[in-house]
């Protein structure tokens, strides 16, 4: 099985962005989304695995000051190219635990790990390490959203455990969904390409984490951060956390 950082750079960044944008355009869904929670009125941003800059982009237009982080060098070349050398952006390509946790005497307003990024991590002890190295780089205040899919009571049979992600006259894309355990689920994307000489098929696994909601809350409050907002959408769950003024 890869790792998440393999299977991005194998399959899934390449594709990543013609996937999510078959539900309408990201970044218009992105902004309603920032908008909804109320998280367009600060001004220093971070955003943990931000892919090709879905939240990114809104935040710049807003004239907001964005960090953005992510392991994958594809994506963070898609969202220089789409931010054109805005000078409100800084680009790091890292590992987003590591990243917070060599990030000195940092703060931001506002900390994003959005679109199911948390559960790429590849254990609940580095969730926990993100969450209490997200409370000492938010100022007094300051917010630490979270949106992903809680699969900790997913269970699917047969045909059931394939999902259609997106298709069109150039490619259709599936999803197979395994539980491997309690706290792991195996993920293979399986990407077909209508190329000249016919179909082309690519598959890649890797693991992604069962993280029930609960114990998410549990391990925010522990840090220091206060639920502010819980909302689930579409089988997204959203949490919005603020920093105690005390920790
Ligand atoms: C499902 S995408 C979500 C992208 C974006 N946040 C959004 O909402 O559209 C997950 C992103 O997180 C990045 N990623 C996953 N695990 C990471 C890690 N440990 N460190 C840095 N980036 C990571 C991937 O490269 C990918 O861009």
């Amino acid at each position: 099985m890869n790792s998440a950082e393999q299977h991005y750079e194998q399959l899934l960044a390449r594709v990543y962005a013609w996937s999510v944008a078959s539900a309408g355009d990201p970044t218009e869904r992105a902004e309603r989304w920032l908008r909804e929670h109320g998280l367009l009125d600060a001004e220093r941003y971070l955003d943990l695995g931000a892919g090709f800059g879905a939240h990114v982009l809104p935040l710049l237009a807003a004239g907001k000051q964005v960090t953005a982080v992510d392991f994958n060098a594809e994506l963070l070349a898609q969202l220089a190219a789409a931010a054109s050398g805005a000078p409100r952006l800084s680009l790091a390509r890292a590992d987003l635990v590591d990243y917070l946790e060599a990030s000195g005497e940092s703060r931001w307003d506002v900390i994003l790990c959005l679109g199911d990024t948390l559960t790429h991590l590849d254990s609940t002890d580095r969730v926990e390490r993100l969450l209490a190295s997200a409370v000492r780089h938010l100022k007094p205040e300051g917010r630490l959203a979270i949106g992903y899919r809680d699969s900790s009571e997913f269970q699917a049979e047969g045909l059931a455990r394939f999902v259609p992600v997106a298709s069109d006259h150039t490619r259709s894309m599936h999803c197979l969904l395994e539980p491997i355990d309690a706290t792991y689920l195996r993920v293979t994307d399986i990407v077909t390409d209508v190329t000249a000489e016919g179909p082309r098929t690519r598959l890649s696994d890797y693991r992604k984490l069962r993280i029930a909601c609960a114990a998410l809350i549990g391990w925010a409050g522990h840090t220091g951060l206060q639920l502010l907002s819980q909302q689930v959408d579409r089988g997204m769950t959203s949490l919005v956390f603020r920093r105690l003024r005390a920790t």
